[in-house]
């Protein structure tokens, strides 16, 4: 089939994208439409694959069967009004970005429970002075977030021995050693207690803003906020008000509502957040390649899609 590429990254990576992608789903036609910035490329297409494409990047495709994407959070493509509503939009859910989540979250979560990043400022100040020790059992953390991401994240820290608590839109459950909640009034009874919250929500109208003064007011004072979902999540005013006011005693940030995060930003400097450049989970070429050539095999057999979006939920 015909297949139309797009992907907002530097050149270099888009061909490596093309190649690894051609590889894997051999016998297609390819049209490349670059970082689908300028005005929409016109062409038959009965695929696009795309990666976080600018808004109205696929306004000109005619005969879409399908919209794959090659990133995990497709809020801008769910929000874009030019792309039918008919059109089945997949979203990547790969078991290596999962694992990639996972180690993120778990190199966060043991640096704030073991006080990594208060030694990494006493070795800066040359300051030899032990901190209080605890044991992973007794530490509650808070995920928010049970899919393909929160779950490998929040089975992985149960697996560690952490108190796992993980917040879900609906059902309940304990499995793995993880308390899975839903509802606002269950949230609300699993906040004070979460010493380490970390977000891995999708971006919906419900999702947005969620980070923001009420919640970090509900944290035991200290808590550490851990945000790996993106950057609309967050009320960056309020968390820096909370960590002002001791609410918030440290935040490992990795998404940001303006990416980059702008030069004189406070959260460069703030001594008690971490700043990472989006690299939580990294889209791995090879095996979201061969998650793309699964769904295009079952398009072409007729086969159900996988990782479908449900347009009207948001994610
Ligand atoms: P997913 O499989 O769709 O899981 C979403 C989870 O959020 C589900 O458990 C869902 O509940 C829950 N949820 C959605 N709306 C909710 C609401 N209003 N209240 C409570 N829970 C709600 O998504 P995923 O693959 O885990 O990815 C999650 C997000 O991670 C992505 O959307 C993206 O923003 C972010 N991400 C970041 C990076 C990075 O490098 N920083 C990489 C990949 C992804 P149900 O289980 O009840 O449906
Ligand atoms: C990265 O943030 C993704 O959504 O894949």
């Amino acid at each position: 089939v015909d297949i139309a590429f797009t992907a907002r990254l530097d050149a270099d990576e888009r061909s490596a994208w093309l190649r690894a992608l051609k590889a894997a789903c051999p016998g297609h036609r390819w049209i490349d439409m670059g970082d689908g910035e300028g005005p929409p490329v016109k062409a038959n297409a009965e695929v696009a694959v795309v990666a976080n494409p600018a808004p109205g990047a696929l306004a000109g495709l005619t005969g879409l069967r399908l919209v794959q994407s090659l990133w995990a959070g497709v809020e801008r493509l769910v929000a874009d009004s030019t792309l039918p509503p008919e059109v089945p939009l997949a979203r990547m859910v790969d078991p290596s970005m999962n694992d990639a989540m996972a180690e993120t979250a778990l190199w966060a979560v043991l640096s704030l429970h073991r006080s990594y990043f208060d030694y990494a400022q006493q070795q800066r100040e040359g300051v030899w002075r032990q901190l209080p020790q605890r044991r992973a059992a007794t530490v509650r953390v808070l995920v928010l977030g049970f899919g393909a991401m929160g779950r490998a994240v929040s089975v992985r820290l149960a697996a560690l021995g952490y108190r796992v608590t993980a917040w879900r839109r609906e059902g309940s459950a304990h499995a793995a050693g993880v308390d899975v909640i839903s509802g606002q009034p269950a949230l609300h009874a699993a906040l004070p207690k979460a010493e380490i919250l970390i977000n891995l929500l999708p971006v919906t109208p419900q999702t947005r803003g969620v980070l923001s003064r009420e919640l970090f007011t509900c944290l035991p004072r200290g808590a550490g906020v851990v945000n790996l979902g993106r950057g609309a999540h967050l009320v960056e005013a309020d968390l820096l008000a909370a960590l002002a006011d001791g609410h918030v005693g440290r935040a490992v940030l990795d998404v940001f509502a303006e990416e980059p995060l702008p030069a004189d930003h406070p959260f460069w400097r703030h001594p008690r957040v971490t700043v990472l450049p989006h690299v939580a989970a990294l889209t791995d070429l090879d095996t979201a390649a061969s998650v793309v050539a699964d769904n295009l095999r079952r398009l072409a057999l007729g086969e159900p899609l996988r990782h479908l979006v449900k347009r009207a939920r948001g994610y």
